[in-house]
């Protein structure tokens, strides 16, 4: 039996990849977590798989993280400080869990004996900052961030650097340059470049994947600092609407959480995956406002809640990124199997048992507070 372990397997998808194995009956499991409380408000969550071994830790030590490598043939590193926004003014934190977190795990990779064959980064579609769009003049061109000031609100939609005519959305390749729009992002884009150097350099596989919008069960619903889909459900469950920045057709790739838990076994199983770098979504842009409405309607209470539209702007957010995902299906014959109206079904499923407080205002004020919003 291979040794996996999983740092951040607690987690919404730790935990979903850590099922996944255990089921396959063909891989140990080991679970390194600290249990960060902003995500865990209960300790270990009751989803927990008793199947995989949990040891609590922090991959900001190295010792701890030494101890727990010397018995793994394969390491998924998730673990990570995970709040966009969070980020801007939590900078030392992201930096040392995130930057410090990952450099630990491969100075010890380096430097001490262990067994390790392959490793697997949780990396994000947020290093690209705005996703590629194409011009009819200029052709395919990455327009920078925007800077909108107040009283811009009609021009939500990025033009071309160029010759400043209009834009037309595609998907985002892999090879498409990377603009960091947060501390965040600049920490997964670290961790996917230094991973991969010394990956190559000390002859161990790696693969980052570039996880696009994930949602699905066990998202945390009271973490106001991470998943829309998530956030959205917990403020309608909790009779409250989903407040919309900007005007509500900027687009994201919604992937079902399962569909990542499918990338992640290719990567691990199958050789042509080492030292690639894949983006992981389905390819269809899906507007936030339709998410904001599908997740209504499915919880009943269309004409009762309304989307709160604030055609405000929020310091860093891109317009458009929806995933190319030529590479993963030919080199891994990647296909992502649940749409997104089914996989919101099953998201709602889910969130009409589990609990839901509603932090949403709290978090706004800090953004407020910060000057991000
Ligand atoms: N959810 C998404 O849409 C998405 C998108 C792109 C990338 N990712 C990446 O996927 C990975 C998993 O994300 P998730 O959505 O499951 O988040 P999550 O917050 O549910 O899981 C992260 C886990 O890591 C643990 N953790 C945090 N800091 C730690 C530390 N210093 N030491 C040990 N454990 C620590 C937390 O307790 C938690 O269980 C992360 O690396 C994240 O950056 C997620
Ligand atoms: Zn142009």
């Amino acid at each position: 039996m291979k040794k996996v372990l999983v740092t951040g397997g607690a987690g919404f998808i730790g935990s979903h990849l850590v099922d996944a194995l255990v089921k396959k009956r063909c891989y140990k499991v080991t679970v390194f977590d600290n249990l960060e409380p902003q995500v865990h408000t209960d300790g270990l969550p009751e989803y927990y798989n008793i199947r995989a071994r949990f040891i609590r830790g922090d991959v900001r030590n190295r010792k701890q993280l030494k101890e727990i490598l010397i018995d793994s043939d394969i390491v998924v590193h998730f673990a990570a400080a995970v709040g966009v926004g969070q980020s801007q003014y939590q900078i030392a934190k992201y930096v040392e869990s995130n930057i410090q977190g990952t450099a630990n795990l491969l100075d010890v990779l380096v430097n001490e004996k262990h067994n390790v064959k392959k490793l697997l980064i949780a990396s994000s579609m947020s290093i690209y900052g705005e996703g590629l769009y194409e011009c009819k003049k200029c052709g395919k061109v990455k327009p920078p961030l925007r800077n909108l000031e107040k009283g811009e609100g009609n021009n939500w939609e990025p033009k071309c650097p160029y010759c400043k005519g209009s834009l037309k959305p595609v998907p985002t390749p892999e090879d498409t340059p990377l603009i960091s729009n947060s501390i965040y992002a600049i920490t997964k884009k670290e961790q996917e470049e230094m991973s991969m150097l010394i990956g190559k350099t000390y002859g161990i596989p790696v693969v980052a994947l570039r996880f696009f919008n994930v949602y699905g069960p066990r998202q945390s619903l009271s973490n106001p600092y991470t998943g829309v889909a998530a956030i959205f459900l917990s403020r309608i469950k909790n009779n409250k609407p989903p407040v919309i920045y900007e005007d509500g057709l900027q687009t994201r790739d919604f992937i079902w959480v399962g569909d990542i838990v499918n990338a992640c076994i290719l990567s691990i199983e199958r050789e042509e995956a080492n030292y690639q770098v894949f983006n992981v979504g389905t390819g269809n842009p899906v507007s936030i406002l339709k998410v904001a409405e599908t997740l209504i309607r499915h919880l009943g209470k269309e004409g009762k809640i309304h989307p709160d539209i604030t055609y405000k702007f929020r310091k860093g957010d891109v317009r458009h990124c929806y995933a190319d995902i030529t590479r993963i299906k030919k080199m891994l014959g990647f296909k992502p199997e649940t749409n997104f109206e089914e996989g919101m079904k099953k998201l709602i499923n889910w969130a009409k048992r589990a609990k839901a407080v509603d932090k949403f205002e709290e978090a706004s004020k800090e953004l407020k507070k910060k000057k991000l919003v």
